[in-house]
């Protein structure tokens, strides 16, 4: 069958935030100790920064990075991260069974974050945390001067404030397997309760310009029992004091259990109907609020995770190397499907982070002492978040379904945006199909337009990978341009299992 994608000019879905390409780092396996610092390290900084890491960092684009967690921040206590490095206790992470040194807390966050070019979005802890815990936390990073906390901050690393904009209500607090989870009405009031604490010390409303954004977690996942009735009652209960609501999501593919290929194909699809879900609901509480404002979707955890391997034995060592997944060609073409799926959903998903960033189910991967590396997925998200700019159209497409065990969906997944300042009009197309498939790109509203690059990454072995000591074997061809007739309408073929992207001017 020959595939079709049309997009008008005049037909907008919504404008794209730059915090749709947000990420996360964890005090979780290497992702901190080995990862992002390594202060023995060839390339680290005076702060024991990795420079080799900072540099793919910069690569990939993330606009935002979350942080300290996490399960990991539901027993954390922040004040156990600050002062003199020497005298910081080694405590027990009961998120991930592992050794927290304390070597690397919130203010070698905070200078990180700079070095990295990109802003910190922190979390409070709801877990064994207080309300009375996250203000202090929110003294210590926000507040001038003159008092215990902001006076702490001046004496231990910052004169300024650091003006944290982005604040976690805590993480996944419907999990069992989260520190001190609760049910929704119990989470509900203590984190409206935090919320109202946090905006008296902004001494902003919420909404009002300049005033920090708050994110109250969502369910953690679709297939919780209480999802999603458990995010109608956290909506009903913080409405009025917060900005976003959490959505996290992780997809595997996993060939010894009951679900083939083609179910992993669809995990685009299934994002989708989720997001749709928490849109809806979100509009339900709007509505019985009779409330003007809108709340938007933080999807502040997305990526491809084999939990099935997962394995965090034996407990009780700092930074072991756990969570380390090997990303396939295959997690790639689904990767850039999920990325489509944020983007096409861009007027209410208006932050989204990448799950995780280095070393723990990264894009990014570190050798002790050794080289960093990108992984397959590094492509598919670094390719839009340096082109998807601007505002993304409604798509219309003409293709085949494909048929897994447990779901179907659309064999093309495609997402168009348009950047208007750079007269840019980029197509990201996944083929999830077995055949290479002719397709025709219709984008005739733009005028006359030029194909300026055709971008894809295919191959016959989609199990391929990319390896220290391969580093380079799974990575994006450059294609010839194709041709442009009657003004906006191109021919081209989409290989079989291939992500492509393609960029036209105007
Ligand atoms: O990203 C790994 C873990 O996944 C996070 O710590 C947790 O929030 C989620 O369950």
């Amino acid at each position: 069958m020959k595939y079709k994608i049309f997009a008008d000019k005049n037909l907008v879905v919504g404008a794209i935030s730059e915090n749709i390409y947000g990420s996360f780092l964890e005090h979780l396996g290497r992702a901190i100790y080995g990862g992002i610092y390594e202060p023995d390290h060839p390339s680290a900084d005076g702060n024991g920064f990795r420079k080799d890491v900072l540099s793919l960092i910069k690569e990939l684009g993330v606009s935002v990075v979350r942080y300290p967690g996490g399960n990991f921040v539901s027993g954390y206590d922040w004040k156990d991260g600050i002062g003199n490095v020497a005298e910081r206790k080694t405590r027990l992470d009961l998120g991930w069974k592992s050794i927290e040194t304390n070597e690397f807390g919130t203010d070698e966050f905070i200078k990180w974050c700079k070095a990295a070019g990109t802003q910190p979005m922190l979390a409070f802890n709801m877990g064994t945390g207080t309300p009375m815990d996250a203000l202090e936390y929110f003294e210590y990073c926000n507040h001038p001067s003159g008092t215990y906390f902001s006076d702490l901050r001046r004496k231990n690393a910052s004169e300024k404030p650091y003006n944290v904009k982005y604040w976690c209500i805590g993480n996944e607090m419907d999990g069992p397997w989260q520190t001190c989870s609760m049910d929704a009405e119990s989470y509900g009031k203590k984190a409206m309760q935090t919320a109202r604490m946090i905006r008296a010390a902004d001494c902003r409303a919420a909404g009002e310009d300049g005033a920090v954004k708050l994110t109250v977690c969502g369910s953690s996942n679709r297939e919780m029992p209480s999802y999603p009735e458990w995010d109608r009652v956290v909506l009903e209960n913080t409405y009025d004091e917060i900005d976003f609501l959490s959505m996290h999501r992780y997809y595997e593919y996993d060939p010894e259990g009951k679900k083939p290929l083609e179910d992993f194909f669809c995990s685009a699809d299934d994002m989708n109907e989720f997001i749709d879900v928490i849109r809806s609901t979100i509009k339900f509480v709007k509505e019985k609020k009779r409330s003007k404002r809108n709340i938007y979707i933080s999807f502040d955890e997305w990526n491809i995770w084999k939990q099935n391997k997962l394995d965090v034995t034996p407990f009780w060592r700092k930074a072991p190397p756990i969570l380390e997944d090997v990303y396939t060609l295959r997690d790639a073409l689904v990767f850039g499907g999920l990325m489509n799926t944020l983007l096409n959903n861009c007027d209410v998903v208006k932050v989204a982070c990448l799950a995780q960033l280095v070393n723990v189910i990264a894009p990014i991967m570190c050798e002790k002492g050794g080289i960093s590396y990108r992984q397959t997925i590094f492509y598919t998200f670094a390719f839009a978040s340096k082109n998807a700019r601007g505002e993304t159209l409604k798509t219309i497409t003409a293709c085949d379904r494909i048929e897994g065990g447990n779901r179907d969906a659309d064999s093309l997944n495609v997402c168009v945006t348009h950047n208007r300042e750079k007269r840019e009009v980029c197509v990201f197309a996944c083929n999830y199909a077995g055949e290479d498939r002719d397709t025709t790109i219709e984008l005739r509203s733009f005028g006359k337009l030029k194909c300026a690059r055709f971008v894809m990454m295919n191959g016959e072995d989609i199990s391929l990978t990319n390896t220290a000591a391969e580093p380079e074997r799974v990575v994006p061809r450059e294609a010839s341009p194709v041709e442009v007739y009657d003004e906006g309408k191109a021919d081209l073929t989409l290989k079989k299992h291939s992500w492509n992207f393609i960029k036209f001017t105007y």
